[in-house]
């Protein structure tokens, strides 16, 4: 699959099974990653590689720290938080690990580390794998930031869900370029 194929077929898919990426895949698939733009080479990224047992431990530690920020949340989302890291097989949480004492603004971080999510999103599709991006209450929650022991400037921006699918999925027609796209020439 070339580029402009696996970005054009790409198809987010909300349930995801076995197999997961493979250790060799997974390092193209980082590889892919750590080739998002990225002004002043700063590497505003951190990724937490979830599979496994460490999805019981996601499940935990995001109870533990619901039950801090939102008890009431907490009580009454108690099995979508502890099931919610086993809708795949492996899960990518992208950090921008935003560096403070740089010239470069906060929002190029950010986008820096959505562009290495996306990244990451079409390197899964064109290694033949489904996945999706999510954010959810769970992504913005401190308390599940702090979690993972991230530093004070470290902004989680999603949790890529990356498994597999044996659903047939249906890319939505392309809207027309023109609604969006502003000629000057
Ligand atoms: C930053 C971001 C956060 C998202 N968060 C969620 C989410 O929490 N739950 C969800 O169902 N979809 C979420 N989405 C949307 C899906 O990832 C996906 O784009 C959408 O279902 C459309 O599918 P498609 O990517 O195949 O067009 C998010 C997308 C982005 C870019």
């Amino acid at each position: 699959m070339n580029a402009i194929e696996a970005i054009l077929s790409r198809k987010s898919s909300p349930r995801l099974q076995d197999p997961a990426p493979s250790e060799k895949e997974l390092e193209l698939i980082y590889k892919a990653a750590l080739r998002a733009p990225d002004h002043g080479a700063l590497k505003p990224w951190k990724f937490i590689n979830v599979s496994g047992d460490g999805r019981k431990k996601l499940a935990k530690a995001s109870l533990k720290a619901i039950e801090i920020s939102d008890p009431e949340s907490a009580k009454k989302n108690k099995e979508k938080i502890l099931n919610a890291p086993f809708r795949a097989p492996l899960i990518i949480i992208v950090v921008a690990s935003v560096k403070e004492d740089s010239i470069i603004p906060e929002i190029e971080q950010i986008l820096s580390a959505g562009a290495a999510a996306q990244n990451i999103l079409i390197a899964s599709h064109s290694l033949g794998y489904s996945a999706i991006w999510r954010t959810g209450f769970l992504a913005f929650n401190k308390e599940v930031s702090l979690s993972f022991d991230l530093d004070k400037n470290d902004i989680v921006i999603g949790y890529l869900y990356i498994g597999s699918t044996d659903k047939k999925l249906e890319v939505p027609e392309i809207s027309n370029i023109n609604e969006f796209v502003y000629k000057w020439s």
